[in-house]
């Protein structure tokens, strides 16, 4: 079945961030959908056939001249649209309505008040808190709309068109702070959208190994491992369709976290019997960082040692024509590279290791179409052992952005015992999969300290846990104090040379998650 056959519903996008939440929303209820752009033409959407539209919200205001609209003819296409914040202003402006500015602006958590009976709403309680965010709100709708539901301060918070099947939502049900959000668009889909939830990842795995046997035929495939879920999941998809012809290779550059590479070895060569080629480059990666504190300057040396080490073994290999990339839907959208999707956004992630195009292979992507929820459960599906698929993000330039000035190997070894005890006793508690990121930072400081009957004066560390949704934003974690206190007391008794141990308590924004 193409993509083109599945059934899927399309978000429009007015705001990037909004859009993917509610994409993931709406698979996460099996039904496929993708993120095209505001712009979308009417006659476009109607080729790719979807069962109903989401017009998502945005950053904009529907009252400046310059804000981002769509084609007036989608919405007489007679496909069920839904619009949520900015997409429920555009839609009520479009159709006769009047949006102002709120006197008071809504943000956070407001008590909701069902007006009416309706299909979208059917099974929620009459009494509802839902999530808002927005400056302006519709002030008046025109006859052919009934207002469904109100807040205090929003008096249409829910709308639904009188004859077509058009709706509207001031609140954002895509997050979780929107306790009925799930049922809500549940009701969208199925009620009135008639989806029946088709989209299964059994069968996202059955049509991507076909298509990759397919495209593949009798050459051989080169996969990157990290130690990171992405390229695991890539590599266990190809080990699935194609089993000898894929070559992976693991370059070792001594930065990664303990137990890592031993990791992905043993799974890799035993587990899926995949042809693996580790490269042991840390004297390399040291030598190239000896005497460099600037942390752009260690991401630039180690991704151009990453590619050397890396090109050199790939044409070691014969005959190989393709190269495999853990590439996701969010940086495919984000780049600008998706089919009918978004121009590009500004990306804030740090890619390293992108491959130079004159190493001539043909680039395979099969995560393209997945979120990182997707594709975690995708790995649990191939066999990847739990320890894999849900670990934490983990930067490509590794421990060196988080040795905090000079890396040296002694350095680098204090923190990797370090970060393991957070790692640990975090696992322990039970709190690894609540916290997006959690590990130690090696700072360049030294403090004075007692053992025993004498002074020290040694290394400080300091401890960094996160609880983040897309990791652009993100808050620190309320760690119970018993836990901080096992992780401090273990790293200062454990590991030589570390005296004090800190906590880092900065919000993203203004800080970072890395601290270089
Ligand atoms: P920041 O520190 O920018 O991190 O808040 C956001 C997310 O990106 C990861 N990160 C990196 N990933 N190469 C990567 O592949 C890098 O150079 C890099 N720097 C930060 C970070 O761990 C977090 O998940």
């Amino acid at each position: 079945m193409s993509v083109l056959d599945q059934e899927k519903v399309l978000v429009l996008d007015f705001g990037s961030q909004y859009a993917q939440l509610i994409a993931r929303r709406v698979r996460q209820q099996h039904v496929y959908c993708h993120i095209v752009r505001h712009d979308i033409s009417a006659e476009r959407v109607r080729q790719l056939g979807p069962r109903g539209l989401i017009l998502s919200g945005g950053p904009a205001s529907v009252l400046a001249p310059s804000a981002p609209r769509c084609d007036p003819d989608i919405l007489r296409l007679g496909l069920p649209v839904l619009g949520i914040c900015y997409g429920m202003q555009l839609i009520c402006q479009m159709l006769g309505g009047k949006v102002h500015n709120a006197p008071a602006r809504e943000y956070g958590r407001a008590d909701c008040r069902l007006l009416t009976d309706d299909i979208l709403l059917a099974g929620v309680p009459r009494q509802t808190q839902v999530w808002m965010s927005h400056g302006d709100q519709v002030a008046e709708v025109s006859e052919e709309f009934l207002p469904l539901a109100a807040t205090e301060t929003c008096p249409i918070a829910a709308v639904k068109h009188r004859s077509l099947p058009i709706y509207g939502l001031q609140f954002h049900p895509e997050v979780t702070h929107t306790p009925e959000g799930a049922t809500i668009l549940g009701n969208f889909l199925k009620s009135i959208c008639g989806c029946t939830g088709t989209w299964r990842l059994e069968d996202f795995r059955r049509r991507t190994v076909a298509a990759l046997r397919q495209r593949v035929g009798g050459d051989r495939v080169i996969c990157g491992l990290s130690g990171g879920v992405d390229s695991a999941v890539t590599a266990a998809l190809l080990a699935e369709a194609i089993g000898p012809q894929l070559s992976c290779i693991l370059v070792d550059n001594g930065l990664l976290r303990a137990g890592e590479a031993e990791a992905v070895i043993r799974e890799f060569s035993q587990h899926f019997r995949s042809d693996l080629h580790v490269v042991r480059a840390e004297e390399r990666f040291l030598a190239a960082l000896a005497g460099v504190v600037d942390p752009q300057e260690k991401r630039r040396r180690i991704g151009h040692v990453f590619i050397e080490c890396f090109a050199d073994e790939a044409v070691r290999i014969p005959n190989a024509r393709f190269l495999a990339q853990g590439t996701l839907y969010p940086d495919v959208i984000e780049s600008g590279g998706a089919p009918d999707g978004p121009a590009a956004t500004i990306k804030l992630h740090h890619n390293v290791g992108g491959l130079p195009a004159e190493l001539d292979f043909e680039l395979i992507e099969p995560l393209r179409e997945l979120f990182k929820d997707e594709v975690r459960a995708l790995g649990s599906e191939l066999g990847l052992p739990e320890e894999i698929v849900w670990r934490h993000p983990f930067p490509g330039p590794g421990l060196a952005v988080r040795c905090v000035g000079e890396v040296s190997k002694a350095r680098l070894e204090r923190l990797r015992q370090a970060d393991a005890i957070v790692v640990e006793e975090i696992k322990r508690a039970g709190l690894y999969r609540q916290t997006a990121q959690a590990f130690a930072v090696l700072l360049p400081v030294q403090s004075v300290g007692v053992m025993g009957d004498a002074r020290t004066y040694a290394d400080v560390v300091a401890i960094r846990s996160i609880q983040s949704e897309d990791f652009m934003t993100a808050d620190w974690s309320r760690l119970p104090y018993d836990v901080l206190a096992r992780i401090s007391s273990r790293i200062i008794n454990e590991v030589q040379g570390v005296n004090r141990v800190v906590y880092d308590i900065s919000s993203k924004p203004p800080a970072t998650i890395e601290w270089e």
